[in-house]
């Protein structure tokens, strides 16, 4: 599978409104792979995962780790932006997953962080609430799963508590890849 199958895809309506296809980008060696929700304008328009504000804060939080974006993989569940950044249907998350289920065979990733609740809740097929899921190992076809808070949620809820659940979140996948942990927060 590559980026020119996927921009070519019509099998949902996403198609219709979107600019350009989000497949993803990184090492496909990572051991970590990040996944957002779906892209949004900036995303739609440069054809590249998380470049906003929230991926200027998720550049941040992957800085915080001691890597950077080159290093880990970074993608989302739905390839093309969801008018105004509504939240994918199910039947939009269906068509996309066989390309997600395809690109996490392929980097096959140590560690998944799921970025934000729809996400979270997707690849995890649950309905609890991100409060339930975030700061906790979840497993997916045998990959361990560390649920966060979504970069664009942290902006919105710019507080010291938020930003030290997802630091903690993001030093849970430092310890459990051997990685050392910096002492830098994630702000
Ligand atoms: N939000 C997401 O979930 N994904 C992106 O690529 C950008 C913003």
């Amino acid at each position: 599978m590559d980026e020119q199958e996927v921009s070519i895809c019509r099998i949902c309506r996403l198609h219709e409104t979107r600019t350009r296809t989000v497949f993803g980008e990184g090492d496909p060696e990572a051991r970590i792979m990040f996944i957002g929700e779906g892209p949004g304008e900036n995303e739609d328009l440069l054809g590249r995962p998380f470049v906003g504000k929230a991926g200027q804060l998720l550049d941040k939080m992957i800085a915080a780790m001691g890597l950077s974006r080159e290093k880990v993989f970074i993608c989302n569940i739905v390839k093309c932006r969801p008018p105004n950044n509504r939240e994918p249907s199910p039947d939009e998350t269906a068509s996309c997953t066989p390309y997600l289920l395809r690109q996490i065979e392929i980097v096959r990733p140590e560690v998944i962080v799921t970025l934000g609740r729809p996400a979270s809740q997707y690849l995890l097929q649950t309905k609890n609430s991100m409060s339930k899921l975030r700061g906790n190992w979840h497993s997916w076809r045998g990959i361990r799963v560390m649920p966060t808070y979504h970069p664009a949620y942290v902006l919105r809820q710019y507080t010291p508590e938020t930003r030290e659940a997802v630091w903690s979140d993001l030093k849970h996948v430092l310890v459990a890849l051997n990685l050392p942990v910096p002492r830098a927060k994630s702000d």
